[in-house]
């Protein structure tokens, strides 16, 4: 590798989104490879909203590969991490920089240190998919920086050795991933279906349940899903295949509960369902409303039912604000004079329950990874390489 100064750094800038899944992966046929016992379908989620920043630094000056998760170093020990620098590193190219008079070649890779630093505009763990967009984040933007030829199915089948979901994160819109047949994980990948344009009046609403840690990971519950549930062989609805399982696995809660209901009696209610919802491993429910009118309706049931702890509307339903303006709500007063919701036939109020859900992420279809040049969006410093 050849550079005038010995210390400099080359660095490249990723952000990546988060997906929802509605035809959820669940249970491996390969736990190592990562390879699932169905296909799944999921909808990329605007990463304005939800996303996962990602810079990845190479020097000859670092001593070992680092990791910093939400500035917070990390340990890369661990087998999917080692996998998915080993799968990149493995495709790297001849990459030079002319302005910083650097050259590093497909075989330097292999002696290279990096670091890597990702944060989450979302809470990590908090059941919103963020190994999903971390892992899609760290192979596109690996990618970038060693000049991998492969296009983004290619790149979402090294994705999917961090974490299954993550491989769906690699492209926009409406993307399956295909379980694939071969052994190796060669043909376990994903696909674009439609892009964010296909349905671009759809508008998501997250209910965020409980920010605590999830109590049992998804990789776990699924993996004992495979070894107990017999429902599971005949993939009968997801949250039934964890009831099925022994010991069950309850991800929903009263107010996961509550929520589906809600939206089961407005659905009945109208002509056509308005809002479907689904749910991951947790209670929050991810409620998909079919354009911006029944996203108003939504969120004004939403609000009634579930009205926030503080007077702090700003900090309440986060993301597009845009549908809870277009619903008349623009300060706790609004919410205070919602009436009840026509479907509810008796005259008798419903019970409300104040401060069970902690916030609503309001957001909508988004694109896929896109590299970010500009150097102030970078999250590790380009002279040090270490975390800003
Ligand atoms: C319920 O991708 O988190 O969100 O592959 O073990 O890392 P690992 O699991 P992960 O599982 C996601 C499960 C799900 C459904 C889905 O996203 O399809």
């Amino acid at each position: 590798m050849a550079s005038e100064s010995q210390n400099w750094v080359f660095m490249v800038t990723a952000q990546t989104p988060t997906n929802i899944a509605v035809i959820k992966y669940w249970g491996k046929r390969d736990e190592t490879l990562i390879l699932p016992v169905n296909d799944s379908i999921s909808l990329t989620l605007d990463p304005s909203h939800l996303c996962t920043t990602t810079t990845v630094a190479v020097s000859s000056a670092f001593h070992q590969d680092r990791m910093w998760l939400n500035a917070k170093e990390i340990s890369l020990s661990g087998g999917r991490f080692q996998s998915c620098l080993r799968e990149i590193r493995a495709r790297a190219c001849d990459v030079e920089d002319e302005n910083k008079g650097i050259k590093i070649t497909k075989e330097d890779w292999a002696k290279l240190h990096l670091h890597i630093a990702s944060y989450n505009n979302f809470p990590t763990a908090a059941g919103l998919a963020s190994s999903a967009a971390g892992f899609a984040c760290l192979a596109y933007a690996l990618g970038k920086l060693m000049d991998v030829k492969e296009d983004e199915s290619q790149l979402s089948a090294i994705a999917r050795q961090g974490s299954g979901s993550a491989c769906r994160s690699l492209f926009g819109g409406f993307v399956k991933w295909i379980m694939g047949k071969e052994d190796n994980g060669s043909d376990s990948l994903a696909v674009q279906l439609a892009d964010e344009k296909h349905w671009d009046d759809l508008v998501i609403v997250i209910a965020v349940v409980s920010s605590r840690q999830k109590e049992t990971s998804s990789t776990s519950g699924m993996c004992e899903s495979v070894e107990t549930s017999l429902l599971l062989q005949h993939r009968a609805k997801f949250h039934a295949v964890c009831l099925d399982t022994s010991p069950p696995i309850f991800y929903m809660n009263d107010t996961s509960h509550r929520i589906i209901s809600i939206a089961e009696k407005w659905n009945r209610s109208e002509e056509a369902p308005q809002v479907a919802y689904t749910f991951d491993a947790g209670p929050n429910a991810v409620l998909i409303a079919r354009n911006r009118k029944a996203a108003t309706s939504l969120i004004q049931r939403l609000l009634y039912y579930f009205p926030p702890n503080s007077d702090d509307l700003s900090s309440y339903i986060i993301g597009d604000k845009s549908i809870a303006k277009d619903a008349g709500i623009n300060g706790i007063q609004d919410v205070e004079a919602l009436p009840p919701p026509p479907e509810i036939k008796d005259n008798i109020p419903p019970q409300k329950y104040k401060g069970d859900v902690s916030y609503f992420i309001c957001t909508r279809p988004g694109r896929g990874p896109v590299l970010l040049s500009d150097s102030s969006q970078a999250l590790l410093n380009g002279e040090t390489g270490l975390p800003k």
